[in-house]
């Protein structure tokens, strides 16, 4: 069922991911070869392209020409790919994309400045739109994705996060740049204002269904077909929405065997396989499940505006694919 989404998806949109793959290439253009060695061991190591592609299908929706969007909807996988390299140092992961991830290469100090270059790239080529609007979103894209970051780097290890905290922290580190994506192409392609408002509304309830699916991931998936270590949130005292249920949900003696196990720096694969017993036994799982669910139905229902057409078709099936993804 997974696989069958996914395929319908590729094959709807293969020509779209293949010329966004040739202008990710085109448009990077570093100085450094080090920082093209860098940026490139990231960037061309596979990586859905979810949010250039929904750049580009919004702009399409509001009757925008491809050639123009193909190498502007690259500043969002600029932008995206910066902040991975930059999260990827915080959270101190191990694997990214099926791969080491670069600053166990590179060590941290190079990594995080040639995440610098990719946000600075992205700034340059949202310029080139010569659209104050655009050059907005971006710059507020990346002030919400850092606060979002820092937020939830202070909140580390805190075992009473609460769902409305959880929630404030994806919406800036992961909704506002998927929604930011989607209004963009609303912008450029100077839709009227209730289709702006429509594809916000999208992007941005797609955004926090998709981070609450990688937040499940991290609990259910397997390394190999992840691209990931799974594990590394509770590894890195970092709560998300399954454990926040399931800690509110369990008995006084679970809560503590649980609490103890996110404090313990010693934390072995068993108490992992503890953990995600109990998430199941107290719903956290399913719970996060039915409410990443929700935002499906209402990023789906945002599109109900637009009249039938094969890009609200795709962007219909990529807000299933951002729930029933195993990677
Ligand atoms: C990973 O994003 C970071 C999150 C916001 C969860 P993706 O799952 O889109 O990562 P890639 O680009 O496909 O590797
Ligand atoms: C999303 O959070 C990170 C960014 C938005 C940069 P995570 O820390 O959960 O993302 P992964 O799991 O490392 O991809
Ligand atoms: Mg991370
Ligand atoms: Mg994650």
């Amino acid at each position: 069922m997974k696989s069958a989404l996914k395929s319908r998806i590729v094959s709807a949109v293969e020509g779209d991911l293949e010329q966004i793959e040739a202008a990710l290439s085109n448009n990077l253009t570093p100085n450094l070869s080090l920082v093209k060695d860098i940026a490139g061991h990231l960037l061309f190591s596979g990586g859905k392209r979810l949010r250039p592609l929904l750049f580009l299908l919004s702009s399409r929706l509001c009757d925008y020409p491809d050639d123009l969007a193909v190498r502007f909807s690259t500043l969002f996988e600029y932008l995206h790919a910066a902040t991975l390299l930059h999260d990827d140092v915080v959270d101190r992961a191990d694997m990214r994309r099926g791969k080491q991830t670069a600053h166990a290469t590179w060590g941290s100090p190079r990594v995080v400045l040639t995440g610098d270059f990719l946000l600075a790239r992205s700034l340059t080529l949202a310029a080139e739109t010569k659209l104050p609007r655009i050059i907005k979103v971006i710059a507020n894209i990346t002030e919400e994705m850092s606060q979002g970051e820092i937020d939830q780097l202070e909140k580390k290890g805190k075992l009473d996060l609460t769902e409305a905290e959880y929630m404030a922290v994806i919406q800036g580190k992961t909704a506002v740049l998927i929604e930011g994506a989607c209004k963009s192409g609303a912008i450029i392609a100077q839709a009227a204002g209730e289709k702006e408002a429509a594809l916000c509304d999208y992007g941005h309830h797609l955004g926090v269904a998709f981070q609450m699916a990688d937040d499940l991931l991290d609990y259910t998936a397997d390394a190999r077909t992840l691209g990931k270590n799974p594990g590394a949130d509770i590894r890195e005292g970092k709560l998300t929405l399954p454990l926040i249920h399931a800690l509110a949900q369990a008995d006084e003696g679970d809560r503590r065997w649980m609490e103890k196990v996110i404090s313990d720096k010693e934390f072995n694969e068993s108490d992992f396989d503890g953990i995600v017993e109990k998430l199941h036994l107290y719903g956290g799982i399913d719970y996060t499940e039915s409410r990443a669910r929700d935002h499906v139905e209402q990023a789906k229902k945002s599109l109900e505006i637009f009249d039938d057409c094969e890009s609200k078709n795709i962007m219909m099936l990529l807000a299933d694919y951002a729930i029933a993804r195993n990677v």
